[in-house]
């Protein structure tokens, strides 16, 4: 089992485990025990209703949409903060307990990965906005996959080919990347605390996206703050920030790749060959039934 003694930093040490860790079924949902091993305190969390959930299925774009949250809500209160905390300890994840408790903000800004139904009942009882990011399932995967390569709290994801047949089963750390969209999108025609929001959407027009944010979470920034806001999180100024391109975080392998990688709508056409995405068009008809979830797979 990990400790807190783990989560420590020590910046510029690759941190390793003994081994990578092993996946595992989970209640019907591939997992680590990264994820799981706080359930039940992460279940008894006690919201409040200004917490505000940023929820992904992962590589969907959670640092941006961090990033920007973080921003609209302390970019002007506390600009020490943009200089000195790593986004992944300004917005920690709901899956380790221990660490966003210690969050001193308000609102606090929580991400997780968790599919809907593993997400504790006091955010729903407290209605708290939550913020679901989802990025088309070929770049998704592909993203996924370099993240993995270099991820060391990531199961071996083994080559390319091997991978894509895992991702399409599944078998992958938080699991079906259908039934995380599919579940988040169902949840959200019921519930008006859920913005779903789009990663090609973001890479189209940041401005308009952080714009329907703002309504969102009734949020005013003035006309000059938003444009700062939106240049400061295009990825070339991220990829270059030391808070934002998780080059403090000791338990990346920056020798075989980085965070902020290409942050590009349609580098899955660099990675599958053409009877891989033959065989995967012909899947993905099978378990995205819902018209109204239109994500793309054509760019
Ligand atoms: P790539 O691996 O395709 O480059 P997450 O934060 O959920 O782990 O997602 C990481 C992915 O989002 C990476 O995708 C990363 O480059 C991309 N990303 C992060 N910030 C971005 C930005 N400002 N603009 C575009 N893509 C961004």
């Amino acid at each position: 089992r990990w400790t807190n003694d783990d989560f420590s930093e020590t910046p510029g040490h690759i941190w390793t485990l003994p081994s990578r860790p092993e996946l595992f079924d989970f209640r019907g949902v591939s997992m680590t025990h990264f994820f799981t091993d706080n359930w039940e305190n992460v279940q008894n969390f006690k919201a409040r209703p200004d917490d505000v959930l940023i929820a992904t299925y992962p590589k969907a774009g959670t640092t941006w949409v961090s990033y920007i949250l973080d921003l609209l809500y302390f970019g002007q209160t506390s600009p020490e903060r943009q200089t000195s905390v790593p986004i992944y300890e300004r917005v920690p994840f709901l899956e380790l307990i221990e660490l966003y408790l210690l969050l001193p903000t308000s609102p606090r800004l929580i991400k997780t990965h968790f599919p809907v139904q593993f997400v504790p009942k006091s955010f729903w009882e407290q209605n708290c906005k939550i913020i679901y990011v989802a990025r088309n399932a070929k770049d998704n995967m592909v993203s996924y996959f370099h993240f993995d390569s270099m991820a060391m709290i990531e199961p071996d994801p083994g080559d390319w080919n091997n991978y894509f047949q895992r991702f399409m089963q599944g078998k992958v750390v938080t699991g079906s990347w259908y039934d995380h969209v599919n579940g988040w999108w169902k949840k959200k025609q019921t519930s008006p605390n859920v913005h779903y929001m789009f990663y090609e959407d973001l890479v189209e027009d940041t401005g308009r996206e952080i714009d329907k944010l703002c309504s969102f979470l009734g949020l005013s920034p003035s006309e000059d703050e938003r444009k700062r806001i939106t240049g400061g999180v295009q990825f070339d100024k991220m990829k270059k920030n030391n808070m934002t391109n998780y080059s403090t975080h000791a338990r990346m392998d920056f020798k075989t790749g980085s965070f902020m990688r290409k942050g590009r709508v349609g580098d899955w056409k660099n990675h599958f060959t053409v009877a891989q995405n033959e065989e995967f068009d012909e899947d993905y008809k099978k378990k995205m039934k819902d018209p109204t979830l239109q994500l793309r797979t054509d760019l």
